[in-house]
């Protein structure tokens, strides 16, 4: 099978022009060492773009680039940008921070070298901030190449084997420092027979992609087979507690670590889907996931192991077993229990990346455990790629919620000052072959803003928008951009499933709306609609208890309709339709009011992008043209089916006496 790559990649938020300011100066790099070596590299770019002097004396420059006196005891990434004499000066606290720090100029434009420039301290929030790519090196009978992925092929694998020509994997690289990412996990989490290789046989292929990714200061993580001893044949068994197999991770690994020195660590999904993990064995997830930190010890790495696991063969017809539960269920007893080195990854809501979930109750139920959030930056229940939604006002949500209550600190806080190197945030990635990269060209602004925020998790997602609009579209009118995408997430929460209930998608892909599509599966995802009444019942008193899992004061919040937000009314109890919200509107004609108004917001989306034409690039300008009809007609058919569902199961009539078929 042939590589076919565009030849015209769009350059996302690194366009030459976004060079400008630096580019046109005279600047001085005064670092030695790889990363020291891209940033020269860059600004002689820049230079020869512009007409700069990329290598420029320091007394006669308008831009120094340097390392501090005395190095950081921290990660090296942060940089203080402030003014001295006629010059911006930039001092980073180890060679990435002199990468990071250019990137800040590259954003700043012409304000990096404002006279008046205040000095400020840059500094990342999260220590390991990392995009988890769904991979396959093997195209996949059901999921193809990238599992969930919405952007073509994958950029580091194709049919099989290594892409011959890497040149996308060292443009990525590029972009994602520029956003503050700093690690890749490389295959997917569902680890199939070939990828299981990549730990050992194919290791070469790993350790070329780490080469290509290593001088924008990115790291290398693999996720890794549970069962890998026993299906590269090497072991009968994979038992955690067993010295055979605990000498074959260590050597194991002691050879990735000694082909890939910077090498970054493990992820692993196990007892999860279908995947391998230490319950075959009798043994808990404390005994799993300790027995791949010690062998990652020694070179001072971490496994991520994900808390993501439930009964995905449960049964309808049981309504007090509750997926939501799962993870805490499984994963709070064992705080105190993992090593140092093991960081639980937690999805950010206790069900599956839907639209709106409240924030996982594990998140801040383990304060003796690592524990990392994990976000979903491709759009598996949020259009897949097909349609506008900006992610991030969600995923700032999630950052800045208090587990105790409105005076606590922040999630975001917690997860990084609990932790040695600052905490964690992952993301899976929403990146193909496309030539746009995401598919969606306004999808990349999802990418842009998750390294943003995992740098800076109080960001204001607006203010992020704005960034990647001016960097990424120059000449376009900004606040039009801006008007058409920030609300996007909400507007899709509008005409899909309503209230927090989740789903209702089509099974398997999850794209399109199909009401009872998981309702009598064993999937654990249901609604429970009847003549009646909506919604899952999860509080104490009367329903699954999952309220209960929840500190002071958010287990009492979501335990009554009387204070539960009204966009998790559904998530959190079963009401009848004509319960009133604080909203004032009933539940009914909330979801009738708010499908017809979502696709109303899509069709004037429609309409505003069409104006834009002329002001952004034509290739653009028809990608999403051709991506904003299709969010149409869906966004129209997810207004119909539920809206004739819901008439139909309750019989109450609209009251604004809109077309219901
Ligand atoms: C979802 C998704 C799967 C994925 C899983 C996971 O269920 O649909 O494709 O493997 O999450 O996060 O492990």
């Amino acid at each position: 099978m042939s590589e076919t790559s565009s030849p015209e990649v769009h350059p996302a938020w690194l366009p030459p022009s976004a060079f400008r300011a630096l580019g046109s100066r005279r600047v001085h790099v005064e670092a030695s060492g790889p990363l020291a070596d891209t940033v020269r590299a860059e600004v002689a770019r820049a230079c020869a773009l512009f007409g700069g002097n990329a290598s420029s004396p320091p007394a006669a420059a308008d831009l120094i680039l340097t390392l501090a006196a005395v190095p950081s005891s921290g990660s090296g990434d942060g940089f203080l940008l402030a003014r001295r004499g006629a010059a911006t000066i930039v001092i980073a606290d180890g060679p990435a921070g002199l990468l990071h720090g250019l990137f800040e100029v590259v954003r700043r434009g012409e304000a990096a070298f404002a006279p008046d420039l205040a000095d400020e301290r840059h500094e990342p929030a999260l220590g390991l901030r990392v995009l988890d790519h769904w991979d396959n090196v093997d195209v996949h009978p059901v999921m193809g190449q990238v599992e969930r992925g919405y952007a073509g092929g994958s950029i580091f694998w194709h049919h099989g084997r290594l892409r011959n020509d890497l040149t996308r994997v060292r443009d990525y690289a590029r972009l994602l420092a520029a956003t503050g990412i700093n690690a890749v996990t490389v295959n997917n989490v569902n680890v199939h027979r070939s990828e299981t290789h990549l730990l050992t046989d194919r290791l070469g292929e790993v350790a070329a992609i780490a080469s290509t990714l290593r001088p924008y200061g990115i790291r290398l993580h693999l996720a890794i087979n549970f069962a890998a001893p026993v299906i590269l044949g090497d072991l009968p068994t994979a038992d955690p507690l067993d010295d055979r197999v605990r000498r074959w991770w260590r050597e194991t690994t002691d050879r990735v670590f000694a082909t890939i020195p910077d090498f970054g660590g493990y992820l692993v999904k196990a007892d999860s889907e279908g995947q391998p993990g230490p319950f075959t064995y009798g043994r808990t997830h404390a005994d799993g996931a300790n027995m791949l930190a010690a062998a990652l010890a020694p070179h001072d790495a971490p496994v991520r192991w994900r808390a993501f696991v439930y009964n995905h063969r449960q049964d309808w017809r049981d309504r007090s077993t509750d997926r939501a539960r799962a993870a805490h269920d499984h994963f709070a007893p064992l705080d105190g229990q993992f090593s140092g080195n093991v960081i639980l990854q937690v999805k950010h809501g206790p069900m599956d990346f839907q639209t709106r979930e409240p924030v996982s109750p594990v998140l801040f139920a383990m304060p003796r455990t690592r524990v990392a959030v994990e976000l979903q930056v491709t759009q598996e229940y949020t259009g897949q790629q097909r349609h506008v939604c900006y992610l991030p006002p969600m995923w700032s949500g999630v950052l800045a919620f208090r587990p105790d209550g409105d005076s606590g600190p922040a999630l975001a806080e917690r997860l990084s000052t609990r932790t040695p190197g600052g905490g964690v945030l992952s993301a899976v990635a929403n990146v193909g072959d496309d030539p746009f990269w995401t598919g969606h060209p306004l999808a990349q602004a999802n990418l842009y803003a998750v390294g943003r925020l995992a740098w800076s998790p109080g960001r204001d997602p607006a203010a992020i928008l704005d960034e990647w609009i001016t960097l990424t579209f120059p000449d376009a009118p900004r606040q039009a951009l801006h008007d058409l995408m920030a609300d996007s997430w909400l507007t899709y929460e509008q005409y899909t499933a309503p209230l927090g209930v989740g789903f209702m998608v089509r099974p398997g892909h999850h794209y399109g709306p199909d009401v009872d599509g998981y309702e009598y599966t064993p999937w654990g995802t249901y609604h429970f609609a009847d003549r009646d009444g909506i919604g899952v019942d999860r509080t104490t008193a009367t329903g699954t208890g999952f309220t209960s899992q929840y500190p002071h004061p958010w287990s009492e919040r979501y335990e009554s309709p009387a204070t539960c937000p009204d966009e998790l009314l559904l998530f959190f109890h079963h009401v009848p339709y004509t319960h009133v919200l604080h909203s004032g509107t009933t539940v009914i004609q909330h979801i009738y009011d708010t499908h017809f108004a979502g696709a109303e917001r899509v069709a004037d989306m429609r309409a505003r992008w069409a104006d834009l034409a002329g002001t952004i690039d034509p290739a653009v300008h028809a990608r999403v043209t051709e991506r904003l009809a299709e969010q149409l007609r869906s966004a129209e058919e997810w207004r119909d089916q539920i809206n004739t569902y819901f008439h139909r199961k309750s019989g109450i009539p609209d009251a604004k006496g809109r077309t219901i078929h």
